[in-house]
């Protein structure tokens, strides 16, 4: 038994968020049983709530998660709601940082399995990204695509703007407990391209895909 891993992210209020409630309220959604809390930096009431993902951790050796914000995010905290036999979470910034708008953390199990069925899954990440985010980019195309679909799917933008797409991030939702991205830059260089193709495949490597992903693209302005 894998545990299940919740993330919050909170940032510098007033941002548009998809769900927003006071900070107060985070507390009673806690159901550990084994308290496995890890936080980067300092938690205020000032901040607002503007990301919140449940992770099952089902055979998954790491799972990356991504949050770009319009407001700088403050404070994220990563906690074990239903423990597996081990509990316990390991959380890193690797990517973005605290005090900026955007993050990237990786989450892993608190003690690795070692089991062959383990292998299978070490590339089941939820989120890819290519390039390096900046505030200063604007988000140029949006795409979902949805389970179901035939996997790979190939994604091609071509910037009417004549702009360079300098970033771009694949991320699923991972509703349901398997279902991974892995993506790669078909035609274009992120960077200097203003087109530029992304070929997303569902691992594991199944012909359709388990979950709903979205493929965003940001810009120079
Ligand atoms: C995919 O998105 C649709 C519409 O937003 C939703 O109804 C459905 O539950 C999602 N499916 C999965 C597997 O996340």
């Amino acid at each position: 038994m894998h545990p299940t891993f919740r993330l919050t992210t909170l940032c510098l209020s007033a941002i548009l968020c998809s769900v927003c409630w006071p900070q107060g309220t985070m507390g009673t959604l806690q159901t550990n049983t084994i308290p496995a809390v890890k936080e980067f930096g300092v938690a205020d009431t000032k901040l607002v709530l503007c990301f919140d993902k449940t992770v099952f951790g089902l055979s998954r050796s790491s799972a990356s998660l991504a949050h770009i914000s319009a407001k700088n995010i403050n404070y994220v905290k990563v906690e074990t709601l239903k423990p597996g036999l081990n509990g316990g979470v390991n959380a890193e910034i690797t990517g973005g940082a605290i005090k900026k708008p955007n993050i990237v953390i990786t989450l892993t199990e608190a003690v690795l399995h070692t089991t062959g069925a383990t292998v299978l899954f070490t590339n089941q990440e939820l989120v890819v990204q290519f390039g390096t985010y900046d505030a200063k980019f604007q988000e140029c195309f949006y795409q979902k695509l949805y389970s179901g679909m035939i996997s790979p799917q190939s994604v091609t933008f071509n910037n009417p703007a004549g702009k360079a797409i300098k970033y771009v991030i694949v991320e699923t939702d991972q509703n349901i407990e398997i279902g991974g991205i892995s993506a790669s830059i078909h035609s274009g260089t992120v960077g200097d391209s203003k087109a530029l193709t992304v070929q997303v495949n569902a691992t594991p490597n199944t012909i359709r895909f388990f979950n709903n992903f979205t493929v965003r693209m940001f810009c120079e302005k």
